[in-house]
């Protein structure tokens, strides 16, 4: 159990020696070896304890918990399944003894918060039994399951029989697919390689027990971790209810998604989740934009598991202190994946293999950007283009967003407030920036006929999402004028549709990419014009808990027809459908390496955007959630990733918004939006001292943009994180399994942002590794490791570290990318414990859509031992690199002033050579880029 800080550890020891123990006074019948731990986060007191309905004894045996799960009180329930292990049998509201009896299950109350009062009994009515022998297959096995008690059902409509089907795909990828095998029911159309032979040789097991009910476990081969095991509760398999229980190896659980976290690390105190794409800012357990049924476990051993289940219906999870986590989804199939790692990174490589790889984003887009809704005009934009001009802040992309738009409608441009757009846009092309625009699902249908070719093309082409009758178009409201239809993007037809429509716009106004919004897809109403009719689609017997536990709110029917089928299954795949074609759409337009933001993701939709967080609160707390949700959507394969800087609703401060551009300036997609009517928030509207500072932390994101780049580029080959969390890289160390409040570019970039207000220190933990401060170049003393400590953070700085045993490329920066991309490149080189360090290069055009396939990319490895670093040129492919050089190398750690320093066989003495006492050597150079740096240290 992790109570409290290390730092805080020792005054806590004092005062608990201090104090009598109070086991005397804790009458428990749970001994001490038995204990479940109910508070396993930090912060463990008495009071919070007590709180949560659990037991406090304290105790000096090491490793007990004194904040545990007690036996029930409630002396009229004997056969009560002890809370920790408690499935809820009443997920629906309105739980009684009589309606939870009535399902076989057992009513006993607890004091434990969010426990269910209602749960299954330990061997219960549910569930099924095997069929005849399980059948090996080419992939796996195949069984058959019959519904034990076809009696009783929770919400009706069992199936039986019920088959599973194990495929071992890959050595660390099992899928298990639960279905029925005598009805075709919807499937997610996500493509995932199934090979047609099981993998000989597998990193896991899977073993099948039926007794009484059917259960299985997977299990992790080489250390007999048991990863996933249903016998905590029995599978229930239904038309419109789908229920399976796992246990989990440990309480170090990530993902799930789209929500707001109130931390990295799952809470377990049974805490639910819905998911079901929504039109919803940010609000802690709402349901929002996207949805990722998918989590990372991490063993207590360290290592580390993924599981996904495919499913796109109305769902939602529950994480239960066992622990475990119960899915429940009201359509579809249990179709799930498994990936073994056994490294964090691992699990997200092999999950990005298996859903896609995310796109690998242009040069330019790793530049500052800028939005607001509701400039209301041109003349605004270019005051404020021109004010972060004049204090120089890097900047390379202005948006428009809806305001720029006649009326809202898709695919035209306000002549009268917007008036020069076109010729504005190329204006800013001139000056090496970028221009993306918004555009949105839905299309006015009452618009003067003739006038309006978007919507009355689409209609000839009978494109929309249709009502119940499969005929007549859904017809809802949203920004535009007049009532709106909806494209249905999952018919082939609308994606040709769309591409048309964004490719002819592209002579209007000359984008570079399309931001899409509103593609939950969102409706101000609830239902379509009249309202949902009463059937089981619209009304299912039980709603997943989603927010106003409704699935027509702010969106369609259920009922509503897609191409793909009722609405009730895609509802959650209208942006992710919208993604590829959109994603066509900008490379023809463009010809370019396509930039695509999406509002709604779901699986696979990294492989063609990025997202943003959403329309978050000008708040302290949102900015610190901000850091949780980038850490997800990184596990979602969806790396580029950032929050509204500043805050999108309410009015921002000074204080919030500098720390929040400190903050920003290391998103992987660094974008400061501004809701309708909020003041304004561009880092140039504060005055001087806000833009340099501002100025300042963007300039050092600038200089490290090979560095992420290459990151990109290792994400989108290999499918790595960009940014992570401390515990991907210090697994073992599990006091970074909670850490949410600093996070690292891949592997060797620490970001300890200011969360707090008025806050000029941080407290930061240093995992075991060496560490140097980036602006200084001093060395964390090995006194800090494992340990957190507060770090100095005035005004105008935000702590950044970086990891030794790394090689960074650098480039000195400018304040478009356009211009910094001329620029000399540097190598900071940060040196481990034993004097070493790795690291690498990739370069090319920056923005040709596919300069890896066609190999014109320049990429070079560098590793740094013994007191020399060499160069190879992996790749020489791109000639843009020809007129680039190297002009400054600095090392970090150097133990001892060199005598020489030999640079490709010339010595390099007087002022290009800097040694501090601090053991940073910096060097000032003039090689070409194409030439291997051999440097050694004499
Ligand atoms: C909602 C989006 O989340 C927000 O970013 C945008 O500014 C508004 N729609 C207006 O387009």
């Amino acid at each position: 159990m992790k109570r409290i800080k290390s730092l805080q550890f020792f005054a806590v020891l004092l005062a608990v020696l201090a104090q009598p123990f109070h086991s005397s006074e804790c009458p428990t019948t749970i001994s001490e070896d038995l204990r479940q731990d109910c508070h396993p986060e930090p912060g463990a007191s008495e009071t919070s304890c007590i709180t949560r309905g659990c037991r406090w004894c304290e105790t000096s045996a090491p490793n007990v918990p004194f904040c545990f799960y007690d036996s029930v009180e409630d002396p009229t329930c004997p056969n009560n399944v002890p809370v920790q292990k408690r499935i809820d049998c009443h997920p629906q509201l309105g739980a009684s003894k009589e309606a939870c009896e009535a399902k076989g299950c057992i009513w006993c109350s607890t004091k434990v918060s969010n426990a269910p009062w209602c749960s299954f009994p330990e061997v219960g009515p549910y569930g099924y039994a095997l069929s005849g022998q399980p059948q090996k297959t080419a992939k796996g096995w195949r069984l058959v399951l019959m519904k034990r008690n076809t009696m009783m059902s929770l919400f009706g409509n069992d199936i039986s029989p019920v088959a599973i089907d194990v495929e071992f795909q890959t050595k660390d990828r099992l899928r298990f697919k639960i279905y029925d095998p005598n009805s075709q029911r919807f499937e997610v159309p996500l493509k995932i390689e199934s090979p047609s032979t099981a993998a000989a040789d597998t990193s896991y097991d899977i073993e099948f027990i039926n007794d009484p009910s059917f259960q299985f476990k997977i299990i992790r081969k080489s250390t007999g971790t048991v990863l996933w095991d249903t016998s905590l509760g029995d599978l229930i398999f239904a038309k419109q209810y789908l229920q399976i229980t796992t246990t989990v190896p440990s309480t170090s659980v990530y993902g799930f998604g789209e929500h707001e976290h109130p931390s990295f690390k799952h809470n377990m105190n049974f805490v639910n989740y819905g998911m079901f794409s929504r039109d919803q800012p940010p609000t802690t357990f709402a349901n929002l934009y996207g949805v990722h049924p998918f989590y990372m476990c991490i063993e207590s051993d360290s290592n580390t598991h993924g599981i996904l289940l495919l499913n796109s219906n109305a769902q939602d999870i529950t994480l239960s202190p066992n622990p475990s986590l119960t899915f429940r989804t009201i359509g579809g199939i249990l179709d799930f994946y498994v990936f073994l790692g056994p490294t964090p990174e691992n699990v997200v490589q092999q999950y990005t293999e298996a859903i896609g790889r995310p796109h690998f984003p242009s040069y330019w887009s790793l530049g500052f950007q800028l939005s607001r809704y509701g400039y209301g005009s041109l003349d605004v934009v270019k005051k404020t283009v021109d004010r972060m001009r004049q204090y120089g802040i890097p900047y390379d992309v202005q948006y428009g967003d809806i305001d720029y738009m006649e009326r809202h409608l898709d695919f035209t441009y306000d002549k009268e407030n917007y008036a020069g757009l076109p010729e504005y846009i190329q204006q800013l092309k001139k000056d090496g920036m970028h221009y993306v625009i918004i555009l949105d699902p839905f299309l006015s249908k009452d618009e003067a006929p003739g006038t309006y070719r978007p919507y009355e093309l689409g209609q000839e082409m009978g494109i929309w999402v249709n009502n119940s009758d499969r005929v007549t178009p859904a017809v809802g409201k949203a920004w535009p004028p007049g009532d709106s239809v909806f494209p249905d993007y999952t018919n082939p037809r609308t994606a040709d549709w769309w591409i048309q429509m964004c490719v002819e716009f592209k002579t209007v106004l000359d984008y570079d990419g399309l931001w899409i919004d509103m593609n939950e897809p969102a409706n101000f109403g609830t239902g379509q014009y009249p309202g949902c009719a009463l059937n089981d689609l619209n009304y299912p017997p039980y709603v997943p808990r989603i927010t106003d536990s409704s699935l027509a709110q702010k969106t369609l029917c259920p009922d509503s027809k897609t191409y793909l089928g009722d609405h009730y299954n895609t509802h959650s795949l209208f942006g992710w459908s919208q993604t590829p074609p959109t994603f066509i759409a900008v490379q023809k337009a463009t010809g370019k390496r396509a930039f695509v933001l999406s509002r709604s993701t779901f699986v696979g939709s990294g492989k063609y955007a990025g997202h943003w967080l959403g329309d978050n609160f000008s708040r302290w707390k949102d900015m610190h959630m901000s850091i949780i949700g980038m850490l997800e959507f990184n596990l979602f394969g969806i790396p580029y990733i950032g929050a509204d800087i500043c805050g999108f609703l309410l009015d921002t401060t000074y204080e919030l918004c500098l720390r929040w551009m400190q903050l920003g300036s290391f998103y992987p997609f660094s974008r400061n939006h501004n809701g309708e009517g909020q003041t304004e928030q561009d880092p140039a509207v504060f005055g001087a001292e806000f833009a340099e500072i501002s100025r300042s932390t963007l300039l050092i994101r600038y200089t490290l943009l090979p560095y992420l780049y290459t990151l990109f580029f290792d994400s989108h080959v290999h499918g790595n994180t960009v940014v992570r969390g401390l515990m991907h890289e210090f697994t073992s160390d599990h006091q970074t399994h909670g850490i949410d409040t600093a996070f690292l570019w891949g592997p060797a970039f620490m970001i300890a942002p200011v969360l707090q207000e008025g806050a000029r220190s941080v407290d930061v933990y240093f995992p075991e590794a060496s560490w140097f401060d980036y602006y200084t170049g001093d060395e964390v003393p090995a006194s800090w490791h494992r340990k957190y400590v507060s770090v100095d953070a005035p005004l105008d700085k935000i702590p950044l570290f970086l990891r030794g045993g790394y090689i960074l490329p650098t480039q000195a920066p400018a304040t478009t990318t356009t211009r910094s991309r001329l620029n000399p490149f540097g190598l900071l080189i940060a040196l481990d414990e034993r004097g070493e360090a790795s690291g690498s290069l990739f370069w090319d055009d920056g923005d040709s859509i596919d300069s890896i396939e066609k190999e014109v990319y320049f990429l070079a490895k560098y590793t740094f031992s013994e007191g020399q670093m060499r160069t190879k040129v992996v790749k020489n492919g791109y000639r843009g690199v020809d007129s680039l050089i190297y002009n400054t190398v600095q090392v970090l750690g150097v133990t001892s002033r060199p005598n020489a320093i030999v640079l490709n066989g010339n010595v390099i003495r007087g002022k290009d050579l800097q040694y501090q006492e601090n053991g940073k050597l910096t060097l000032q150079i003039s090689v070409p880029l194409t030439e291997e740096l051999n440097i050694i240290l004499q």
